[in-house]
């Protein structure tokens, strides 16, 4: 075999334009009865498709849009659902090319001036020119409707075509979720831990389309979920297994961290594992609860810090447990432990990255600006050991 062979890592054999078609054999309520939230674990079979991953990956989803959804837009298009149309996997009816191929839950701006050439003169025309005329308003219409509020509201506007009608929408995307699982640990198997999403606007009750998807419509052992590989980077295990990790991960943010718990108990690593976790209530949202405090009493986590935001009057935070845990945080990490982050990007990564900050004040003696330089450069670009995987 030639250097050249062994260098070169094969491709992944699936990609979002090839994706394989996994059957779902596992569909599991992670939060209890009682919870806000809605957070689940689906198990997905890699049975003959060779897909392989390692902890920190992330695995692609394609969804489908709800059947009531698609008949709803189908009656307001005024289309036949039956209707032979060229979507972009060829020939197919509307219905099928609706629910299968494009996004219908988050309107585009680009169906508002679709409507603007075929709408008649009047007052619902006037009405759509003052949302078109201003990007502002009409960023805040569509970030709150579907395709269903605005077709009813315009509702004097024809298509003169169900394709003219395509010709307007977004093509599906699919959605990432971290992989839970270590494959070694669950041979032919990728684990999610997904929050569902569910929201009312306008009257009307939407779901996220992959989460509404897995959790409303997907069947168990149908082997027909498009799925993929996306391979991290950069969020991986620390390579020698005697460094020490912290794994900081609110909510679903905790997912690869069972993954990465997995593997280094497989591999027999030798560094400690500290899991700081949080959600709202520890009676119904202790993600994944009775595998952490399984691995702490057998010695294999070493430290678990929880912050359940809602069961005491003030909020309690991951960030408040680091600032608790400062002394302890400061040792592990001067003494090589990598600092991990997944989770929420808008609030918590930037409020976990300031409580780093301040523990680099308070505990290492170092000026503001020194600190941050640690945090921000030191640790997250030179040593690598502050990694990151928010969405
Ligand atoms: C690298 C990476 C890893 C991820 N890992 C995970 C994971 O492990 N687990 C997980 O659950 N998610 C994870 N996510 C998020 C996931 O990819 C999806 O974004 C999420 O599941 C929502 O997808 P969806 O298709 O269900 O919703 P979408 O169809 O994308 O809809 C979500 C949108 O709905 C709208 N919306 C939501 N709530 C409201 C509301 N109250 N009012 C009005 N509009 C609202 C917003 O526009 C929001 O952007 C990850 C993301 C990335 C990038
Ligand atoms: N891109 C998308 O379309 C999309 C869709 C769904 C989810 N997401 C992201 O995924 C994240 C994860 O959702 P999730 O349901 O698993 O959990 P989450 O909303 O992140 O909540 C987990 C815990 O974090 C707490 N929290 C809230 N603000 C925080 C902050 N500033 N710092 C630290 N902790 C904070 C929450 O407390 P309280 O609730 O009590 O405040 C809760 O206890 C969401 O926050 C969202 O950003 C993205």
């Amino acid at each position: 075999m030639s250097s050249e062979t062994v260098a070169s890592a094969p491709p992944l054999p699936y990609s979002r334009k090839n994706p394989f078609l996994a059957e779902l054999i596992r569909h599991e309520h992670l939060t209890k009865p009682g919870s806000e939230k809605d957070t689940r674990h689906f198990v997905f079979s890699l049975q003959g498709s060779g897909l392989t991953y390692t902890p920190g990956d992330s695995l692609a989803v394609f969804g489908r849009n709800p059947p009531a959804l698609v008949d709803t837009v189908i009656a307001l298009a005024g289309f036949d659902a039956d209707a032979p149309v060229t979507g972009p996997k060829g020939q197919t009816t509307f219905r099928e090319s609706l629910l299968r191929d494009y996004t219908l839950n988050r309107a585009n701006r680009k169906i508002i001036g679709g409507l603007a050439e075929i709408i008649p003169q009047g007052e619902q025309r006037n009405q759509l020119m003052e949302i078109l005329d201003n990007g502002d308003v009409l960023n805040q219409y569509i970030h709150t409707r579907d395709y269903v509020d605005i077709l009813s509201e315009f509702s004097e506007a024809k298509f003169e075509s169900p394709e003219a009608f395509l010709a307007q929408l977004s093509p599906i995307v699919p959605r990432l979720y971290s992989i839970a699982s270590a494959l070694p640990a669950h041979p032919n198997e990728v684990h999610l831990c997904i929050s569902i999403v569910r929201y009312e606007t306008h009257g009307r009750s939407k779901t996220g389309l992959v989460t509404g998807f897995l959790a409303d419509q997907a069947k168990l052992h149908a082997k027909n979920i498009p799925i993929y590989v996306q391979e991290s980077r950069t969020f991986r295990l620390a390579a020698n297994g005697a460094t020490d990790i912290i794994m900081c991960g609110p909510g679903t943010g905790v997912a690869p961290y069972r993954a990465f718990l997995e593997q280094r108990i497989l591999d027999g690593a030798t560094g400690r594992h500290w899991l700081i976790f949080g959600e709202q209530h520890k009676a119904t949202d202790f993600l994944y609860g009775d595998e952490w405090l399984d691995h702490q009493r057998k010695g294999n986590l070493h430290r678990l810090d929880v912050a359940f935001s809602r069961d005491q009057a003030s909020k309690i935070y991951v960030q408040h447990r680091m600032r608790e845990q400062a002394k302890e945080l400061w040792t592990w990490l001067q003494n090589g432990a990598y600092f991990y982050v997944c989770g929420d990007a808008k609030r918590m990564a930037k409020d976990v990255h300031q409580a780093l900050i301040e523990i680099a004040q308070t505990q290492g003696g170092l000026s503001p600006d020194a600190a941050a330089e640690y945090i921000n450069v030191t640790l997250m670009k030179t040593e690598k050991r502050y990694l990151r995987d928010v969405y």
